[in-house]
């Protein structure tokens, strides 16, 4: 006998279904994928953290099968017990994912198969993978996009409990890095809290515009069986099914618009980790990070670096990444489903998996950190940070434009300077040099504290407006 002869008598007919390596759509092909084409074709390593999504769309439209007489009610039932037994399974940790099935689709329509036997063929009707998958992604990223609102809420807490303690801890205000004016450490902090509100609120406008069921689109042009996409579209907790059955395979835009939030969220993360970094520098010494955040160097016995928040800060980059790597591979694609949307999920899990260890690890320091408001309080003086409202004194008291204001103000810090002194401990004598009818009152204007006090007015950094705001978010946050 040769080669040639035992060979075709081991292997099964095309069709036959009986080889457990028999791809699904073999029926016109003869051979097994070539061994490249499995690779660049093959899924399943990162899909399969699709799984609890999958089951949830298969046991929806099965039920719906049933209900609408497209399958019968033994058959539907053989499919829901056999899902449950992959269920089971996937929990366990013995569902077997193969890489000769390509996907997790038909990773679980294989095994339903082994478990229920042919009844398992039914469940694929009035289905395709197209909108399977669309179907899968979006319950994945709707709860992506819920859980990063709830990490966020709860970021916003430990944030808005150290601006509680802080909301007079007086510090530097900068601009362009440099100091401008005082404002508190917790003016400072709640100016996060705000802008993680807004991401929460990106997230949640993200998921209200991507709460559309794609299930029942099929291939791409729906189908010609009795279905109910309401029915399925209600059992997933989708507001509604999609409109249009090619825009329903062929849309990504709501994982684009998730990880373009995800994006921004990580820009403001990376701001406060940069900040969290130059602060406990030993020359701004504004607060301290415990062990827990903190790494020592295994060389410089006196180093204590803050490498969560420097990682935290370059997450930002790979979850930028992500976006612009979707964007990319959508960009051009003519409608409907082309083999490159399948390249979607490793960024989204890649930049939702970032984001989520970056609020995390955001959290934790923020209820870690310890200020000193000693450095703060000094570094606020410093600078001639109270400048602005020895030049408001000016326009308030003696009634004089802004711009000549702004004039003898720089005059008088000029001659501060040259005599090494702060602006608030200026001799009066060189006030009246600059300015005659400036008098002693005007020291009272110049020092941090005051200065902070006075910025009352609504959203300002005086302590009884960070204090409201602080309020409100609490109430907000309960
Ligand atoms: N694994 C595929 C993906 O993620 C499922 C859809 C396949 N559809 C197809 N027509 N080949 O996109």
């Amino acid at each position: 006998m040769t080669d040639n002869a035992s060979d075709k008598t081991n292997r099964p007919a095309p069709d036959s279904g009986a080889d457990a390596g028999q791809t699904i759509w073999g029926g016109r092909f003869s051979a097994k994928p070539a061994d490249l084409m499995q690779a660049i074709n093959v899924s399943i390593g990162f899909d399969k953290r699709l799984a609890p999504q999958d089951l949830r769309g298969s046991r929806a439209h099965a039920a719906m099968l049933i209900k609408t007489g497209v399958i019968s009610q033994d058959d539907g039932d053989k499919i829901l017990q056999g899902l449950d037994t992959i269920e089971n399974e996937m929990a366990a940790g013995t569902f077997p994912f193969r890489e000769e099935f390509e996907d997790i689709h038909m990773n679980v329509e294989v095994r339903l198969k082994e478990l229920i036997g042919e009844a398992a063929g039914r469940l694929h009707t009035a289905r395709s993978r197209n909108d399977q998958v669309a179907t899968d992604f979006r319950l994945w990223v709707r709860e992506a996009c819920e859980r990063s609102i709830l990490q966020l809420q709860d970021l916003q807490r430990a944030v808005l409990a150290l601006a509680d303690a802080n909301a007079d801890t007086i510090m530097p205000g900068f601009t362009h890095l440099q100091p401008a004016q005082p404002v508190t450490f917790g003016h400072h902090l709640m100016a996060y809290v705000e802008m993680f509100g807004r991401d929460a609120g990106r997230f949640a406008d993200a998921r209200e515009r991507m709460n559309e069921s794609p299930l029942g689109a099929a291939a791409l042009a729906g189908s010609p069986f009795p279905i109910d996409r309401r029915m399925t579209a209600e059992a997933l907790g989708f507001a509604r099914p999609t409109a249009n059955s090619l825009d329903s395979v062929s849309a990504r835009d709501f994982a684009l618009e998730a990880l373009s939030a995800a994006a921004i969220c990580a820009t403001h993360l990376s701001r406060l980790a940069e900040e969290i970094v130059l602060w406990v520098t030993p020359q701004f010494g504004f607060i301290k990070l415990s062990d827990a955040f903190t790494t020592g160097s295994s060389i410089m016995p006196q180093k204590r670096n803050p490498d969560a928040a420097e990682l935290v800060r370059a997450k930002a980059g790979r979850i930028l990444g992500s976006l612009v790597g979707l964007m990319t591979v959508m960009k051009g694609l003519p409608l409907a489903y082309s083999k490159d949307m399948q390249e979607d999920k490793p960024p989204v899990f890649e930049a939702f998996d970032s984001l989520s260890l970056s609020i995390l690890a955001m959290t934790g320091m923020a209820q870690d950190m310890q200020p000193d408001r000693a450095r703060m309080a000094a570094a606020a003086g410093g600078g001639y940070s109270t400048a602005t409202d020895l030049a408001d004194w000016l326009v308030r008291v003696l009634n004089l434009p802004f711009r000549q204001a702004h004039h003898i103000t720089g005059a008088a810090v000029k001659r501060a300077e040259s005599l090494s002194v702060d602006l608030q401990d200026l001799p009066l004598p060189e006030f009246q040099a600059i300015e005659p009818r400036i008098t002693e009152d005007v020291r009272t204007f110049l020092s941090p504290e005051a200065s902070v006090a006075s910025r009352n007015s609504y959203g300002g950094a005086a302590p009884a407006q960070v204090r409201a705001q602080i309020e409100r978010w609490k109430e907000r946050l309960s």
